[in-house]
């Protein structure tokens, strides 16, 4: 090397310094792929993928923190095992047949398979696959097609298990359910559906992907939809009912569960068909009007009531008028807001024993007290309605009012019975008539013998003067008994007159009540009457009251003047009677509409509350006996009856009584 000329080892020192510098820079090269390598060995060494490297023959020879994670083989457990260890029994020919294409230097794209883990678990996986080749100094993953440095294949494996299963549960649950399913993403394009979708809508599963949400949307249109979208995006659901139009044209009702799942932007969509339970709704709709209409019109009140606590839930329009009560202020509220105790009680107690016996229960007449129409009589069937398990639900009550029809029956055995006693009246008297006539006439007769026999008494007394005075002790003696027995037959005589005297009377009144009902056709003038009446009745009043007049201009009535007189007559005696002193009568006439009126009044001693709707019975009487025979406004209410008219009374004890007559005018008197 001294020997070489100097210019030729500056140049190889040239050279060498070249040399030096290259190496240097292959040295820094290295060392960057070193770092460069060593950051993939980290990466894969701590994936969470499992990357495991398998030799030719099968054999791992590389195993990373991934791989131990998911098949539970720790480093050393795994080096030198058999791949088909990895491999359920069903997949080992796919492994070897993937083996040999990829010696083959076929590509081979990723795909899903199986693999089995330490404890026997069956995992889904997605597996990537590529050739390991090895350069003679190194060894790196590569994906280079030189098949002869082929030394091992690359397996890299993803579980997606719980991929696998959640996309197997959405399916299960989509296509299980009988409801229709779709998902749309949230321009509402749809993207996938169920079976049941597609049965609903009569559409293929191909045709309804192609299709957005408004061409089925019947109630909606686009612009409704994209805004529904909106809404729900923020609050995450909804549920609703709208209608959709199906492929054969057919309008169906469904009711619509919306939720949006927002890392997927997608809106999953559960529809159901509710057509049916629609057409069920308004046919129930249509009959129930149908049925609260006829109870609305029913004309007898009509009412339910909860069975639990009697209170109100249902009432119609005749109840609300016959109470007085809008149906607003009786609903859920229960009799005791509405009547007194003691009729509440009463209700309340029949509805329990409706509901005890299960059975319909008739109460042919019971009274309740109305708000406006005062009290009323009703006819009422209380019905228990049962639940399904036989337990009274509710009570239905329906009420007739037959207030009308009680009063007019009253009124129909009342006039029964005064027609009763006129033909028992009309009978009786002519009975009576001829045995009191010659009663009478014998007892005139008796009277006439007495007188006779006083005569002769005064002739004895004569007599006795001139008989021995020993006899006449005797005689003294028969005299006295004589006479007190003549006292005794005498006062007999009179009392039997007397007596007599009011058979008659009464015989008499009924006769004029039985004959009442004679022609009627006169024209009459009820002042001429009342005139009449005062002056029959004559000295009887005037004694006792002063009697006020206030006539108007009254038409004449028709009718029988006779009769009419008595009807004063009988008015006249009655007021003396009451009157006790400084009476006071008043008679006053004048016309209301088409009736003559006339007002008696009197101020004496009034008609007790509970007699007045007796005093026109006959024989209904509150004097002493001898003082009246109870005929006096019976004969007066059936003279009036008779002439198509009306009498009333009022009266207040100790105060006095009044009676009205009306009785109609005819058009053509006056
Ligand atoms: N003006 C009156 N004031 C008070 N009470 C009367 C009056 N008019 C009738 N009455 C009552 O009506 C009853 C029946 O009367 P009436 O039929 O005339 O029979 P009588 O006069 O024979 O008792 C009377 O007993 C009396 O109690
Ligand atoms: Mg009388």
């Amino acid at each position: 090397m001294i020997d070489k000329p100097k210019e030729e080892r500056v140049e190889e020192i040239k050279l060498l310094q070249e040399r030096i510098k290259e190496l240097e820079k292959l040295y820094a090269g290295l060392k960057e792929e070193h770092r460069h390598t060593k950051r993939f060995e980290t990466v894969v060494r701590d994936s969470n993928d499992s990357i495991i490297i398998q030799d030719i023959d099968g054999r791992i020879t590389a195993w990373n923190r991934g791989a131990q994670l998911m098949y539970g083989y720790t480093e050393s457990e795994a080096l030198g095992m058999g791949i088909e260890h990895l491999t359920p029994k069903g997949k080992v020919p796919e492994h070897k047949e993937l083996g040999r294409r990829l010696i083959a230097g076929e590509a081979v794209p990723s795909f899903e398979t199986q693999r089995i883990t330490k404890d026997g678990r069956i995992l889904d996986v997605w597996l990537t696959v590529t050739k390991v080749i090895e350069k003679p100094s190194d060894s790196v993953i590569s994906t280079g097609r030189d098949l002869t440095n082929l030394v091992g294949i690359a397996l890299i494996e993803r579980n997606i298990s719980e991929r696998k299963m959640a996309e197997m549960q959405y399916k299960t649950v989509t296509q299980s359910s009988a409801d229709g399913f779709w998902q749309t993403d949230t321009q509402a394009n749809i993207v996938d559906v169920n079976d049941a979708c597609c049965r609903i809508l009569k559409y293929s599963r191909e045709e309804l992907l192609k299709m957005k949400v408004s061409d089925i949307e019947d109630k909606e249109n686009p612009q409704d939809i994209k805004n529904h979208i909106h809404k729900v995006k923020t609050s995450g659901s909804d549920r609703f009912e709208t209608r959709h139009k199906r492929k054969d044209g057919i309008i169906i009702d469904v009711e619509v569960c919306l939720t949006y799942l927002e890392g997927f932007d997608r809106m999953f969509v559960f529809t159901r068909d509710i057509s049916e339970r629609k057409q069920i709704e308004n046919t129930l709709r249509e009959s129930e009007a149908f049925l609260s209409t006829i109870i609305e019109n029913i004309p007898d009140m009509v009412f339910v009531k909860k069975a639990k606590d009697l209170t109100f839930v249902k009432f119609n329009k005749a109840g609300e008028e016959l109470l007085g009560f809008s149906r607003e202020s009786m609903i859920g509220k229960s009799d005791r807001d509405f009547f007194s105790k003691d009729q509440a009680d009463f209700f309340i107690a029949e509805d329990r024993s409706v509901f005890k016996g299960k059975r319909v229960r008739e109460i042919p007449a019971e009274k309740i007290q109305t708000k406006d129409k005062g009290e009323r009589i009703l006819h009422t069937k209380k019905i228990p309605l049962l639940d399904d398990q036989g337990k009274p639900a509710y009570l239905l009550g329906i009420s007739e009012d037959i207030t009308e029809r009680k009063q007019a029956e009253a009124q129909i055995i009342q006039s029964e019975k005064m027609a009763g006693i006129g033909r028992l009246a009309a009978s009786m008297t002519h009975e009576l008539r001829n045995p009191l006539m010659y009663i009478t006439a014998n007892i005139s007769l008796m009277e006439q013998y007495f007188q006779r026999i006083a005569g002769e008494v005064v002739e004895l007394e004569k007599i006795t003067q001139i008989v021995p005075p020993e006899s006449q002790e005797k005689l003294a003696v028969l005299k006295d008994s004589f006479l007190k027995t003549y006292k005794e037959i005498e006062q007999s005589v009179k009392d039997s007159r007397e007596g007599c005297a009011r058979i008659n009377d009464i015989v008499g009144g009924l006769l004029d009540y039985a004959r009442i009902g004679s022609d009627l056709t006169e024209p009459v003038d009820l002042s001429v009457v009342i005139e009449k009446a005062l002056e029959l009745v004559g000295s009887d009043i005037r004694y006792k009251c002063k009697v006020e007049k206030d006539f108007q201009k009254v038409p004449m009535v028709s009718g029988n003047q006779r009769e009419l007189e008595q009807v004063f007559v009988n008015l006249f005696v009655n007021a003396s009677q009451a009157i006790k002193k400084d009476g006071l009568l008043k008679v006053k006439s004048y016309l209301d509409g088409r009736e003559a009126v006339v007002e008696v009044s009197d101020n004496g001693a009034g008609i007790a509350p509970e007699n007045l709707n007796k005093i026109f019975e006959p024989f209904f009487t509150t004097k002493k006996e001898g003082e009246g025979a109870g005929l006096g406004l019976a004969i007066v209410h059936k003279i009036i009856e008779r002439h198509g008219g009306s009498i009333s009374v009022a009266s207040e004890v100790d105060k006095g009584a009044t009676f009205i007559i009306r009785l109609p005018v005819k058009p053509n008197y006056t």
